[in-house]
């Protein structure tokens, strides 16, 4: 190309540009891009897997339901692994709860939403990696782990069934929940004298008492549903198991964001438990 052909064509080119970002300037095309601009600003704090009346049941409620995180394909012999490899009744870091994490994006996406919502309601600061895992593995015949109400350090904790014993006794192992029976401690010091004074609720008589005087509500997961509820605020325990007694249950349990300090009894006890 000639070089006053170049340049009569880099000017056109020019005017062309201009005349198109005036028209732009000035059109509805810019109120259009602007309104998306201010809409895609405004989604920065969007979910990635809950929805809206998804979080607001779970601060009104203390406790929702999320079937977009069912476990959905489960393997016999996975399961049969699982259980031979047990070397007592809670595990952390297993494989196959690692693999259901990355499957359903429980780290790359639940944990975000749980962080807005953290900050959103609680205004903590929080350690963004501090997640703890445990998966736990029960039988009809250990009745020493039935009726233990205890609240967890975590600010939300995920049950994810991933065997349920199929009957309809009343005691196969249900998890009964005592939804926001305590506020968010302040410190730590109420933290610990709150779990001090609710440790009688460690015993299946008092436990069950509570359950004729407090708002309580039971999950029996034969629907395989996850529940994701607020672990520091809700009472929590299992029922024991009174039928078939060579059955097992498993649950996946994860915890999101202990915000009390490293010197918190929670953290103490997991160090613990962890040797
Ligand atoms: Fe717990």
């Amino acid at each position: 190309m000639p070089l006053c052909t170049k340049i009569k064509f880099k000017k056109s080119l020019y005017e062309i540009i201009k005349y198109d970002v005036c028209a732009f300037y000035h059109s509805e095309m810019y109120l259009f891009l602007t309104f998306y601009v201010i809409k895609l600003w405004q989604m920065r704090d969007d979910f990635f897997l809950i929805t809206n009346q998804q979080e607001s049941d779970l601060i009104e409620n203390g406790f929702v339901p999320l079937p977009q995180i069912k476990n959905d394909s489960i393997d016999q012999v996975e399961i049969n692994d699982l259980i031979a490899a047990r070397d007592k009744i809670y595990t952390s870091g297993t494989d196959f709860h690692q693999k259901y994490i990355k499957k359903k994006g429980i780290y790359t996406k639940l944990k975000k939403d749980l962080r807005i919502i953290a900050k959103k309601y609680y205004k903590k600061n929080l350690e963004y990696n501090d997640t703890y895992e445990i998966t736990r593995i029960t039988k009809g015949s250990q009745k020493s782990e039935s009726y233990l109400g205890h609240f967890d350090s975590h600010l939300f904790t995920l049950v994810t069934p991933i065997l349920i014993p199929k009957n309809s006794s009343k005691e196969s192992g249900q998890l009964i929940v005592f939804p926001k029976i305590r506020k968010e401690p302040k410190n730590e010091l109420i933290n610990v004298i709150d779990k001090i004074f609710y440790k009688k609720y460690h015993s299946k008589d008092r436990f069950t008492q509570l359950m004729k005087s407090k708002k309580y509500k039971e999950f029996d997961f034969t629907d395989e549903v996850p529940v994701l509820f607020l672990g520091r605020v809700t009472l929590h325990g299992n029922r024991g198991f009174h039928q078939e007694m060579e059955n097992y249950r498993i649950t996946l349990l994860t915890h999101f964001f202990d915000p009390s300090p490293k010197y918190g009894i929670g953290n103490i006890l997991r160090q613990i438990r962890s040797r």
